[in-house]
């Protein structure tokens, strides 16, 4: 049982399915932060181009993030380790605001673009639609929540998220950590 290939999540152990969109998803969220905020600084018209490259990937990561959440309601989530209930409970409410991040922060990005006119193109391929067509206000909200939410909100939920996943691995030495890591590099069980 302990070292086999899992699809499905269980009451105890994350299925490849979840564990590869963890890695992907959240990497890339990281990526994009990073990019956005070097991008921002970059010289015109040159940035314009790097822009591009940040509203496909964007796209991407909103497609599997949808892909991700509807994978997850279908599936058992395992059971949060640790002694404190509050602690659990607070585990549980980082995870879903960070899933509101990881659907919320693109889409922000998606509806400033729309609201401001400019195409979605991905990777040059074909545009997204603008479904809501040229709105000052509209773009103007969302591109304060775009500057701000990825910064600061989701700064802050993933200082607590890894500090927490740190403090299972060291101090309560459970399984947390081991068990989100693909399943070759956990090897030392009895
Ligand atoms: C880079 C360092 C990261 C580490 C060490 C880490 C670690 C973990 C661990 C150990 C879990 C499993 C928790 C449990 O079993 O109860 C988890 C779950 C989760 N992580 Fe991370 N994570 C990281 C980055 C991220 C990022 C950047 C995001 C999103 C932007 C993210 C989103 C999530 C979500 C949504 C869950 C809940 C999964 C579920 O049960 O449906 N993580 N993470
Ligand atoms: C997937 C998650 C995403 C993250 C984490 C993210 C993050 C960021 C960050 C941190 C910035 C820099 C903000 C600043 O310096 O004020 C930025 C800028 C920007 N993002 Fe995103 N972004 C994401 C997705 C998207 C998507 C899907 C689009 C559009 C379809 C988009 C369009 C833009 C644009 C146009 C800017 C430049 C705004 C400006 O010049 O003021 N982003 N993004």
């Amino acid at each position: 049982m302990g070292g086999e290939v899992m699809m499905k999540n269980t009451e105890n152990a994350y299925g490849w399915p979840a564990k590869t969109f963890h890695w992907v998803i959240g990497l890339g969220m990281i990526g994009m932060v990073v990019f956005g905020l070097w991008m921002h600084e970059q010289p015109a018209p040159g940035k314009f181009a790097y822009y591009g490259i940040h509203k496909s990937t964007g796209m991407l990561i909103l497609f599997l993030g949808i892909l991700r959440l509807r994978w997850k309601l279908k599936n058992t989530t395992p059971k949060t380790l640790g002694h404190h209930n509050a602690q659990k409970h607070a585990a549980r409410i980082v995870h879903i605001l960070l899933y509101v991040m990881i659907i919320g922060i693109p889409l922000s990005g998606y509806v400033m673009s729309m609201a401001g006119g400019y195409p979605v193109s991905f990777y040059g391929l074909f545009n997204f639609p603008n479904l809501i067509g040229k709105n000052k206000e509209i773009g103007s909200i969302a591109h304060t929540i775009h500057g701000f939410v990825p910064i600061f909100v989701l700064g802050g939920l993933l200082a607590l998220h890894i500090a927490g996943a740190l403090y299972h691995h060291f101090v309560l030495k459970d399984e947390t950590l081991k068990r989100m890591l693909p399943g070759k590099l956990i090897k030392n069980k009895k």
